[in-house]
C-alpha cells in the first residue's frame, strides 16, 4: 500500500516538473519568427515613423527617451535593461526575434499585439536599430554590456 502512495507521488512530482518545463520552453521563439525578415525597409521614413510610435506608446517608461535602458520604470524596479545606444546590444537578435518579444512580451516585457501593427512593430525596430548609429555610439568604454535579466 505504502509503495503505491511513492509510485503515485512520484508520477504526480514527475507531472509537475513537466509542467514547469513546458512553460520555459514557451518563452521559446519559434525559429521561423527568428528568421523572419524585416519587411520595412530601414530607411529615413520608416525610422520616423518608429520614433513617433515609440514616443507615443509607453517604451521610454522602461526602455528610455533615447533607448538607454533607464526610464522612469526601469529605475524604479531595477530592470537592467539593455541600452540600445550601444551598438553590440542588440548585435545578437535578429529583427525578427525583436518583434516577437514586441508583440508577445516576455517577463516585464508587455505584449503589444493588437496595440500596435505587426507593421508598426517593424518601423519601431528600425527606430530602435537607429539608435546605436546616431551619434552615442563611442558609450562602450564601459566594457561589459550589462546582460543580466531574471
Ligand atoms: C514595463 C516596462 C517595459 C515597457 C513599457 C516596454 N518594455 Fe521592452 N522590454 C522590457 C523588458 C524588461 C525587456 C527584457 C525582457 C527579457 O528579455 O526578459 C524588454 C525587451 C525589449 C526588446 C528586446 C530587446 C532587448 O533589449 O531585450 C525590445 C525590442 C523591446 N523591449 C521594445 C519595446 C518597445 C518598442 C516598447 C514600446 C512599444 C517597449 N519595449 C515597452 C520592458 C518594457
Amino acid at each position: 500500500m505504502a509503495r503505491r502512495w511513492t509510485i503515485l507521488c512520484a508520477l504526480l512530482c514527475w507531472g509537475l516538473i513537466g509542467c514547469k518545463t513546458k512553460s520555459a520552453a514557451e518563452t521559446k521563439i519559434p525559429q521561423e519568427e527568428v528568421d523572419r525578415k524585416n519587411p520595412a525597409e530601414s530607411n529615413p521614413a520608416s525610422i520616423a515613423e518608429g520614433k513617433r510610435l515609440y514616443g507615443a506608446t509607453d517604451c521610454a517608461l522602461c526602455h528610455g527617451k533615447d533607448g538607454d535602458g533607464k526610464g522612469v520604470l526601469a529605475k524604479d524596479i531595477n530592470m537592467n535593461l539593455h541600452d540600445w545606444r550601444k551598438p553590440e546590444s542588440l548585435l545578437h537578435f535578429t529583427d525578427g526575434e525583436l518583434s516577437y518579444l514586441v508583440l508577445k512580451g516576455k517577463g516585464r516585457m508587455p505584449a503589444y499585439d493588437g496595440k500596435e501593427t505587426s507593421e508598426q512593430v517593424w518601423q519601431i525596430i528600425n527606430y530602435v536599430r537607429s539608435m546605436s548609429a546616431s551619434g552615442s555610439a563611442s558609450g562602450s568604454e564601459s566594457g561589459n554590456a550589462s546582460y543580466s535579466n531574471n
